[in-house]
């Protein structure tokens, strides 16, 4: 061990009690303030701060790696070719070695002065996570649209119900945890979409003692939100990682969901198409070239969104989708007829290609249109 090291060893002060974690994607105009603020409310505090930003084509992270040269209490997480709030905040967790984890956000909706309240509680109180919450007395949503709202209460409600989690607002992106126990959960994490919190208070291996403190959210400083509809499959995804995760991937379950969804679409061109005057052929036809493109839009944007394809490459995509799913309507048919053939009613026969054709699409898509590594 080296002199230095031994020095420290000595000296039982911690140089780091608190880690702020900051997930950014296009905050560069939000960063500077943020840290102003921090500096601010934790006086006295010792803290450092982690921002992990994904490659924002806004250049934040060379704005935060200027400021990380000015202040050694902050570091720049920088990932390249990843997407996703949850999987930042993880990944800036477990690069802190604080014994107490906060997440916020970058655009100052958060109320900082919050963070000193908190983690008086971790402290003191034999509690492992205090969240900052809009919904307990004395926490508001500030002018959010209305449609807003009620997206966010059916969201809070399905956590309680599917997950049977009982707090006020699972959805704050906004909490102070205790090291051990992030440990605890971090191997069961989904870390799929927006909602870390929920992840955490459903992975942890025993039920989190938790208190809520409430806080007004605010309006965004600069920049836009990255909520889009995205968001909300993603979070679907999460809550059924939670629940059957253990028997299927989320991959499947969305690809499965989307499948079934154009089976409607596929009926709805049909009708469409007889109505105009087309003949059956032509419209059955047209009804599954419009299915198949559109599942192949839909998993390229959800079930694969990760690894979306682009430009050209997508293209090619589609047509390596089309003739897979074609091979799968063959398995399909082949296994009704001969389920059939064996004396299964017509309901078992049709179940049974349709399991064994999704089952064959899904691995078949994965392998020859997703899931390549990007770079060999
Ligand atoms: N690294 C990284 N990668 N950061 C991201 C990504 C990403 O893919 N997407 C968003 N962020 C960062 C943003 O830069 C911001 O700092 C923070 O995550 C929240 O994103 P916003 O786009 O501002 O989300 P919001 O305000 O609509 O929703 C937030 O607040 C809600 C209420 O607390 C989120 O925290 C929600 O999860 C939360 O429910
Ligand atoms: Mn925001």
């Amino acid at each position: 061990m080296s002199d230095a090291l031994m020095i420290d060893a000595d000296s039982n002060a911690l140089l780091v009690e608190l880690a702020v974690v900051i997930p950014t994607f296009n905050e560069i105009d939000n960063v500077e303030e943020l840290l102003r603020r921090l500096e601010r409310v934790l006086q006295g505090v010792a803290f450092e701060v982690i921002f992990v930003d994904d490659d924002s084509p806004d250049g934040t992270a060379e704005r935060l790696q200027a400021l990380s040269r000015r202040f050694p209490r902050v570091r720049c997480l920088r990932r390249v070719g990843r997407r996703g709030l949850s999987s930042a905040c993880v990944e800036g967790m477990l690069a802190s070695g604080a014994p107490f984890l906060a997440v916020m956000d970058a655009d100052l909706q958060h109320d900082e002065a919050l963070l000193p309240s908190m983690l008086g509680v971790l402290r003191d109180e034999p509690i492992d996570i205090v969240v900052g919450s809009r919904f307990v007395e004395g926490g508001a949503v500030g002018d959010w649209q209305s449609s807003r709202q009620s997206i966010s209460a059916v969201a809070t409600r399905l956590s309680q119900r599917v997950l049977g989690l009982t707090l006020a607002d699972p959805m704050s992106g906004f909490f102070m945890i205790r090291r051990e126990a992030f440990e605890a959960a971090v191997y069961r994490l989904s870390s799929i979409g927006f909602k870390i919190l929920v992840d955490l208070l459903a992975s942890s291996p025993t039920p989190l003692r938790v208190r809520e403190l409430p806080y007004v959210f605010r309006n965004r400083l600069a920049g836009e939100s990255k909520l889009d509809n995205r968001v909300a499959w993603d979070y679907l995804m999460l809550l059924a990682d939670k629940t059957i995760g253990r028997f299927v991937s989320p991959r499947f379950v969305s690809f499965a969901a989307i499948g079934a969804s154009g089976v409607l679409v596929h009926l709805a061109v049909l009708r469409l198409v007889l109505g105009l005057g087309g003949d059956f052929v032509f419209a059955q036809s047209s009804a599954v070239m419009v299915a198949m493109v559109g599942n192949f839009l839909l998993n390229n944007a959800l079930t694969y969104r990760d690894q979306r394809l682009r430009g050209w490459a997508m293209l090619a995509g589609l047509l390596k989708f089309m003739v897979a799913c074609g091979l799968g309507a063959v398995a399909n048919i082949g296994v009704a007829s001969y389920v059939h053939g064996d004396s299964g009613g017509w309901l078992l026969s049709g179940l049974a290609g349709i399991i064994i054709g999704t089952f064959w699409n899904y691995f078949a898509t994965a392998y020859l249109v997703w899931l390549r590594p990007k770079r060999a």
